[in-house]
């Protein structure tokens, strides 16, 4: 047995998962082996996809698809959500457009907002914010429904990264939050009808969104923060590229502070398999994988948590993502005496 049962043991309060890696990796079927595992466990287990593609409607084929939370139907416990990013983003537009409109009007500011309305909803992090934004939704709003909620996301050097830079948007917006409050006393101070100006304070839209903000995102960086309630888990493959990925993953959120599950290693290439096949590809691509295991032994050696092994079709349906979570609970390699 891998490590990842004992894991899952140690910390009975882990609520929010991540999986991460290379494109291709077995990021999706990690996360439903994962979330699996937990439904058959008798927790209430909600996998969340912030893909742009409906990973999850393809994984179970089944309609998952609409952006709300449904039941995965023939596993019991386990919902799925397919977050579509469309109308995710469109939302997010429309709510920026509505705020900045707002204010303007608030502060009585006689000019077009709409190239402001441009600016802050064409950058090229839009997209990733309006993501991120959701994903803090489903955290706070989910969080209270489910035992446990598993990510796929394959962004996850965004979520990352966003997840580290909320400490300076914290920072930021407090001071985005004073020197508001300094500019609304000085309104006060400037006015001779006070009260009525701060009642039009208590009004301000900016200021109540920074305030509300800043809520947010020191709750939900408190949580994934969290060593007991959160894992970042990085799936490779026994290859160089997804090796190196998993590596600077790691390096990166370490440096954020972010915990760390541990790494995934997928598509092993048994023994026994290799033994008996004709086909020198295969033979080949055992022999090489013995040499990356060996590096990721060296490398990543108590950080993996679970052995997942190649399959003969690709993994479809209810019936092969609860063999996924079964193989990443009990499945060890039956080469690894000769890694040494
Ligand atoms: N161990 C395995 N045995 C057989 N097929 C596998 C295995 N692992 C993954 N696959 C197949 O490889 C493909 C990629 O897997 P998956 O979708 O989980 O990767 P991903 O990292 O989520 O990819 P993406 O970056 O596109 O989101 C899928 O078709 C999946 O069924
Ligand atoms: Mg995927």
């Amino acid at each position: 047995m891998a490590g990842l049962k004992k894991l899952f043991d140690e910390k009975p309060n882990l609520r929010f998962i991540f999986t991460g890696g290379k494109g291709g990796v077995g990021k999706t079927i990690s996360a439903a082996g994962i979330a699996y595992h937990y439904a058959s466990d008798g927790k209430k287990t909600l996998l969340a996809s912030l893909n742009p593609v409906h990973s999850l409607t393809s994984l179970f084929r089944q309609d998952l698809t609409g952006g709300s939370i449904k039941k995965v139907e023939g596993a019991e416990n386990l919902y799925a959500i397919e977050v579509e990013i469309d109308d995710v983003v469109q939302r997010y537009k429309e709510n920026i457009a509505k705020r900045i409109r707002e204010f303007m009007k608030w502060a009585d500011i006689p000019i077009d907002p709409q190239p402001f309305v441009d600016i802050a909803t064409t950058n090229p992090a839009f997209q990733e914010s309006a993501m991120f934004d959701k994903m803090m939704d489903i955290v706070l709003e989910e969080g209270q429904n489910f035992d446990k909620i598993v990510f796929d996301t394959a962004a996850v050097a965004n979520a990352v990264r966003l997840i580290g830079l909320s400490k300076i948007y914290g920072l930021w917006l407090q001071r985005m939050i004073k020197s508001r409050e300094e500019a609304l006393s000085l309104r006060v101070k400037l006015s001779f009808r006070k009260e009525k100006v701060m009642e039009e304070i208590k009004k301000d839209p900016l200021m109540a969104d920074l305030i509300s903000l800043h809520e947010k995102f020191t709750k939900v960086r408190g949580m994934l923060l969290n060593k007991d309630e959160t894992a970042f888990f990085f799936v490779t493959l026994p290859l160089s590229l997804p090796i190196a990925v998993v590596k600077r993953f790691i390096k990166m959120v370490t440096a954020y502070d972010i915990p760390v599950g541990g790494v995934i290693v997928n598509q092993i290439i048994p023994k026994a398999v290799a033994g008996k096949t004709t086909s020198e590809y295969v033979k080949n691509q055992y022999e090489q994988q013995l040499h990356y295991m060996k590096i990721i032994q060296d490398d990543l050696g108590d950080l993996v948590v679970s052995y997942i092994p190649t399959y003969e079709s690709e993994v479809v349906g209810v019936d092969m993502v609860r063999k996924v979570a079964e193989d990443m609970i009990s499945y060890i390699p039956d080469f690894m005496d000769e890694l040494s």
